[in-house]
């Protein structure tokens, strides 16, 4: 009588997970690597100090590389700064570049990631902002697969090239002529664990 009380409980937690379709990919696709990973990712905003090993961050950049691009032109340039005290210097100079910023906020613009990727787009070609959006969405994902956490950040871009005393930094990353920063994607080791935040699938028809 137990057992079956049990089962009929299960069978229908299982029912009542499905109900919704982000509930049923969430819960009802665990057997497939890819689609678990894409479901399970969640936007990371406290990390442990130690950037991601090096090694690991080039599997994640070849994955990045390896994105759909537009004519394969691969309109993107990228750069890497896991060196502590230049990304302390970074938010220096942010903070020196925007007077009025509280304090907090220009500390914490790369959300404490120890490993920040900075992504430029080809100014000359249209469809370069999609490319560095789907190399980024390739990194965060093989990320996580690999039990490493990530942040798209687009604040930084706004803070890093709206004032002269980021110029310097700019130039650090020594992006080619033509290119502007697009895109930051901080990597660690995650040090929360966040909920899904709701999707709206209302957003989405099949039109006949
Ligand atoms: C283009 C882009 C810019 C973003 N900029 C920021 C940002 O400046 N600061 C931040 O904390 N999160 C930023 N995010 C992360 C989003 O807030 C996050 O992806 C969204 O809330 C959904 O949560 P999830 O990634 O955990 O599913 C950005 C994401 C994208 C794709």
């Amino acid at each position: 009588m137990k057992k079956t009380l049990v089962t009929i409980g299960v069978l229908a937690c299982m029912f009542a997970s499905c109900q919704s379709k982000q509930e049923t990919a969430t819960t009802c696709n665990q057997e497939n690597p890819v689609v678990s990973t894409i479901m399970a990712r969640r936007s990371i905003r406290k990390y442990k100090p130690q950037p991601v090993e090096r090694e690991k961050m080039d599997l994640i950049l070849q994955c990045g590389i390896n994105a759909p691009n537009g004519q394969n032109k691969q309109s993107w340039e990228v750069r890497v700064v896991d060196n502590p005290a230049l990304l302390d210097e970074m938010k220096e100079a942010i903070a020196k570049g925007h007077p009025n910023m509280p304090a907090e906020m220009a500390k914490g613009c790369f959300r404490g990631a120890p490993t920040m990727v900075f992504i430029a787009r080809d100014t000359k070609y249209d469809f370069s902002p999609y490319d560095c959006g789907l190399l980024a969405e390739n990194m965060v994902l093989s990320a996580w697969s690999m039990g490493i956490g990530s942040v798209c950040l687009g604040s930084p871009v706004r803070f890093l090239t709206d004032n002269a005393e980021c110029v310097p930094y700019l130039e650090k990353l020594g992006f080619s002529e033509g290119y502007e920063l697009s895109l930051c994607v901080g990597f660690g080791y995650a040090e929360e664990t966040p909920e899904a935040k709701p999707r709206d699938w209302g957003k989405v028809k099949y039109v006949d």
